[in-house]
């Protein structure tokens, strides 16, 4: 291989690396950002104070505005994810979960996902 397709190797993994997801479909960004406490589909967590997030009355009936306010702004314990997901990372993750709650509510597009967002001192860097 030559230097240059080194080099340019090199930086289209910077390129990818800058983004807060690799993962772009919903079922992998769901385990890439919320198994870890709402447990893998099918299999939730037992005796956990974190809710199953499929299986789940609320997201059933809230569809994916639900799922992206919790996202965006977290909720008790868990942060919010609005400095580590962006708008199409959001809409794809909530219409996911949205669907696989049986919601038939019509699917969130980035462009709205953008208006739920918390700005300024409430989506502080980290995502903390
Ligand atoms: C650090 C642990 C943690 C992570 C990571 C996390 N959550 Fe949560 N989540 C919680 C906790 C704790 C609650 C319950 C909060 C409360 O007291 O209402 C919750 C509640 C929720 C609810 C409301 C469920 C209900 O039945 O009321 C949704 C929806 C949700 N989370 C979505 C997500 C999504 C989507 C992700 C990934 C982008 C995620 N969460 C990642 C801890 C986490």
């Amino acid at each position: 291989m030559s230097i240059e397709r080194i080099l340019s190797a090199g930086s289209v993994a910077v390129v990818l690396s800058a983004g807060p997801v690799f993962a772009t479909e919903p079922a992998d960004l769901y385990v890439g950002l919320c198994a870890a406490c709402h447990g893998q589909r099918g299999a939730p967590l037992v005796d956990s104070p974190y809710p199953a997030l499929y299986d789940n009355p609320r997201i059933a009936a809230g569809g994916p505005v639900f799922v992206a306010n919790k996202t965006l702004h977290g909720a008790g314990n868990m942060y919010s994810f609005c400095n580590l997901a962006s708008d199409a990372e959001v809409a794809a993750l909530s219409n996911h979960l949205a669907r696989e709650n049986g919601n038939r509510s019509a699917p969130l597009t980035e462009a709205v996902a953008a208006t739920l967002r918390p700005s300024g001192e409430d989506c502080p860097r980290g995502g903390y």
